[in-house]
């Protein structure tokens, strides 16, 4: 590791962060272990000495943005009194692992490289760049240390991600994660619940718990999955919110469907990616169900949770997609009515096997069926937040709006945006990280907005 006296003290750094759950998870990470080093965050590239781009490659928009950015840095001047003569531009996550030292070669002026296992060597890779080195990367291909275990500073000190898997086995043929994220690996028990109690403790109010398919957790510990025991068990530690992210239909169990109905943390809120309604796609796409099985499931989970709301990931474009297929898409969104629909436009990795396959369907034509898609998913995020008119929901305070520093955001537990005036007397220091009561007066598409009816706790 590095010692205490190495030069971080004078540096100032700054973190650009793309992509998933996971990589946000990382960044925290990363500041954590740079501010504990003694360098300051700040929250600019021009104010920084040193700038860690936290990569993901899983559609080319986001590969094609990292390289015009850190491309674009080169005549950057660095602030006055920087103790650098150049800045130091490091890349990690999923580019990182996925490219290696091969980036130095498509950009002259990147000093560090690490994959996404190798966190926690950012430091020693900074410093060797910094003390002259040269340029340094490193990207292993399996380590069994999970990013928790760094230090952290956490975005929101009321909440936290909880890493329970890295990595992925399922191999959509569309998908790059498993190439760069390897294959799945489960933390032990012991080691998730350990550091959910420690956050309940620190005061934090909700726990997402991650993973690329978070219902497979233990089956390569213990040879079948326990997501429904990590649900108890982090449940058991006294969290007032939990989430978890991303669930793969094929392996989301009853035991789990159930977990809605008796654990009152569970928040009423379901990631479930369908990526397509029709089965020719679906079995193209190795993704091991069929529509029915995936309305079955949405059926299951409303029979025990009928408020829930529910939300997915879409592809549309997909190599060969017919419109038949678009269609039953489109059908399967109608009638299941989510709250929230990513979409994607297909993007083509090399290195998947749908990388090789057809992809004719014209450039309009897919983005026709997008735009279509998106009116409808539009349609039924506008009809679900309406049934919330005239209710009232507890929302945990997050801050204020860009907008106008006198209205109060936070999340409710269907994860909506909810707004209100801050009520009179109260700063937002002492409202955020805790929870109020909001009664719905208007609900539009993205958000809800109310007056606060109830205050349960105010941080000192
Ligand atoms: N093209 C478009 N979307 C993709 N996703 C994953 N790979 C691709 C790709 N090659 C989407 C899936 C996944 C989400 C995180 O990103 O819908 O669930
Ligand atoms: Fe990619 Fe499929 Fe794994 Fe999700 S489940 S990360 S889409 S391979």
């Amino acid at each position: 590791m590095i010692s205490s006296q190495t030069p971080f003290m004078d540096l100032r750094f700054h973190v650009q962060t793309y992509g998933c759950q996971m990589n946000k998870h990382d960044s925290e990470r990363v500041f954590g272990m740079l501010e504990s080093l003694g360098a300051e965050a700040v929250d600019s590239i021009e104010a920084a000495d040193v700038v860690v781009f936290m990569t993901c490659c899983v559609r080319e928009a986001a590969d094609t943005r990292l390289f015009g950015q850190v491309a674009s840095m080169k005549n950057l001047p660095l602030r006055e009194g920087s103790p650098l003569s150049e800045r130091l531009v490091a890349v990690g996550g999923c580019i990182g692992q996925r490219d290696g030292e091969r980036l130095f070669e498509s950009l002259p002026n990147l000093s560090v490289v690490f994959g996404t296992q190798n966190l926690a060597s950012l430091p020693t890779l900074l410093q060797s760049a910094y003390s002259g080195a040269g340029k340094s990367a490193e990207v292993l291909e399996r380590s069994t240390a999970f990013s928790s275990d760094l230090p952290t500073n956490r975005e929101q000190p009321w909440a936290a991600w909880l890493p329970i898997t890295v990595g992925c086995d399922n191999f959509c043929t569309y998908c790059i994660v498993p190439h760069v994220r390897g294959r799945e690996r489960s933390r032990e028990l012991d080691d998730i619940v350990a550091e959910a109690r420690g956050y309940v403790e620190a005061g934090v109010k909700e726990i997402t718990l991650l993973g690329q398919n978070v219902n497979s957790y233990g089956r390569d510990l213990y040879g079948e999955p326990r997501f429904a025991e990590v649900l108890e068990a982090v449940a058991a530690t006294g969290i007032r919110r939990l989430r978890f992210a991303t669930s793969h239909p094929k392996d989301l169990t009853d035991e789990v469907i159930a977990k809605f109905g008796t654990l009152p943390c569970l928040m009423p809120y379901l990631h479930l990616p369908a990526q397509a309604g029709s089965d020719d796609v679906l079995k193209r796409m190795n993704r091991k169900y069929t529509a029915r099985h995936y309305l079955q499931l949405i059926e299951k989970v409303r029979a025990v949770r009928p408020d829930i709301a529910l939300s997915t990931d879409i592809i549309v474009g997909f190599p060969g997609e017919t419109a038949d297929d678009f269609e039953a898409t489109f059908n399967l969104v109608k009638s299941v009515g989510y709250s929230q629909v990513f979409t994607f436009i297909y993007s083509k990795r090399e290195g998947t096997p749908a990388a090789k396959w057809d992809d004719d369907t014209p450039r309009e034509v897919v983005q026709q069926r997008f735009d279509r898609l998106v009116e409808v998913v539009q349609e039924s995020a506008y009809r679900n937040n309406q049934t919330d008119l005239g209710t009232e929901v507890e929302v945990l305070v997050e801050g204020t709006s860009k907008r106008d520093a006198g209205v109060l955001v936070g999340k409710s537990p269907k994860n909506q945006t909810v707004h209100a005036p801050l009520p009179a007397g109260f700063t937002i220091d002492q409202l955020a990280g805790g929870f109020v009561t909001v009664r719905v007066e208007e609900a539009r598409t993205w958000y809800l907005r109310g007056t606060v009816v109830g205050i349960e706790e105010a941080s000192a």
